[in-house]
């Protein structure tokens, strides 16, 4: 049975120059880069090299505004709870509805543990946050604007450099979650005024468990993990060196070659849409037509369940998800349908097709072979209400 993976949001294929770069770094190159020898030397140089690579990518003044985390969770989480570790309670922070649980579940500790204060703002009909309904919530003690760049379920692409910029005029820090958006789209931190920004290796093409933040010079950030005092004292723990020296291939190929590789995609992604359209009744695109991350089509297929129809697409080989497949397998409602107030059946019934690199028009045939008899049986069984 032929197997298709329509689930790059989820987490991706690693490419091979990848692995080839930072091989050597689980192989012959094991030096502990803090260590003073001529085995930590060369791991350090690597480091530092990835760093490079990293902070040309979102255009960061300084490769020095680059720390290494574990991935998109710990960077969101020290993003967040490095600027609160040391705030008397009673702060405010901005944040939206749609947002990863890396940072709602954050927000919600923070307000239950600190007695922080957290407005959670809602989006329109197309998942976009309107910078004004944020602008109006800012109170004197919001210390904190925490908004998601490209959504992970429906790739809406929020207009961050709006927000960011009365942040900047306000004297209020500005972080986004850019996990499904760095390399997809040109990301610059000091034209977007951008303080604090998480990335993540496994969305683009590195291995999983290595990620970053940016944080702007300046910022006030404490650590959350304490220890060795790795990463300028605001990361401890002996670095990911393979991880790491992956991250910055991956960002470094997608910068020379993303323009072309996004381009196709989006290209495929049009051809998905066009002919489930076309061949399948009573769909719904859900997400902004427009203002959206290339390859992410989140499709509501009415009195269907997106969970049965999940299924019987892997049963063809055909890799898809409902709601945050990062959320362990959850079978709950995607949160970010629900606050863009779809009806049930639509939320009920989407599903997220997710490109990256290695899509071809031949997953596309192979699909759109499968898919039209797998609604039309997955609606005959649905439960009628
Ligand atoms: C928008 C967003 N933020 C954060 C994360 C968490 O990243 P990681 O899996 O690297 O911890 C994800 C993962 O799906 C994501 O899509």
């Amino acid at each position: 049975m032929k197997r298709i993976y329509l689930d790059h949001n989820s987490t991706t294929p690693i490419r091979p120059e990848v692995i080839k770069i930072a091989e050597p770094f689980i192989t012959n190159f094991y030096g502990n880069p803090s260590s003073v020898h001529s085995f930590g030397r060369e791991t350090r140089e690597a480091i530092e090299n990835s760093r490079i690579k990293i902070a040309s990518t979102i255009n960061a003044s300084d490769p020095n505004e680059i720390f290494f985390t574990s991935g998109g969770t710990e960077s969101d989480n020290l993003a967040i709870r490095g600027v609160f570790n040391n705030q008397e309670s009673k702060s405010h922070i901005i944040t939206t509805q749609i947002e990863h649980n890396a940072v709602l579940d954050t927000c919600n500790h923070l307000s239950s543990e600190r007695s922080l204060e957290v407005t959670y703002i809602k989006p329109d009909k197309d998942g976009l946050v309107s910078s004004k309904r944020i602008k109006d919530a800012v109170k004197k003690n919001t210390k904190l604007i925490s908004v998601i760049l490209g959504n992970n379920e429906i790739g809406t692409i929020q207009p961050i450099s709006e927000i960011s910029t009365f942040c900047k005029n306000l004297g209020i820090l500005f972080h986004t979650d850019a996990v499904q958006a760095v390399g997809k789209m040109k990301i610059d931190v000091q034209k977007d005024n951008i303080d604090l920004l998480s990335g993540s290796g496994h969305k683009i093409n590195a291995p999983k468990g290595i990620g970053f933040l940016y944080a702007r010079k300046n910022t006030p950030l404490n650590a959350i993990l304490t220890g060795g005092g790795q990463e300028q004292n605001i990361r401890s723990g002996t670095e990911n060196v393979a991880g790491i020296v992956a991250l910055g291939e991956a960002c470094k190929i997608l910068d020379t070659e993303g323009n072309e590789l996004w381009g196709n995609v989006l290209k495929l992604r049009d051809r998905l849409e066009n002919e489930i359209c076309e061949k399948i009744p009573d769909v719904e695109i859900i997400g902004h037509k427009t203002q959206r991350l290339p390859g992410t089509s989140n499709i509501a297929f009415s009195n269907a369940e997106g969970e049965t129809l999940l299924i019987r697409l892997d049963l063809e080989g055909i890799a898809v998800s409902t709601g945050a497949a990062c959320s362990s397998g959850s079978t709950e409602p995607s949160h970010v349908l629900l606050s863009m107030d779809l009806p049930q059946n639509l939320v009920r019934g989407s599903l997220r097709f997710s490109l990256g690199w290695g899509s071809t028009d031949e997953d596309i045939d192979y699909l759109m072979d499968k898919l039209p008899s797998a609604v039309k049986k997955v609606r005959e069984i649905a439960p009628k209400n």
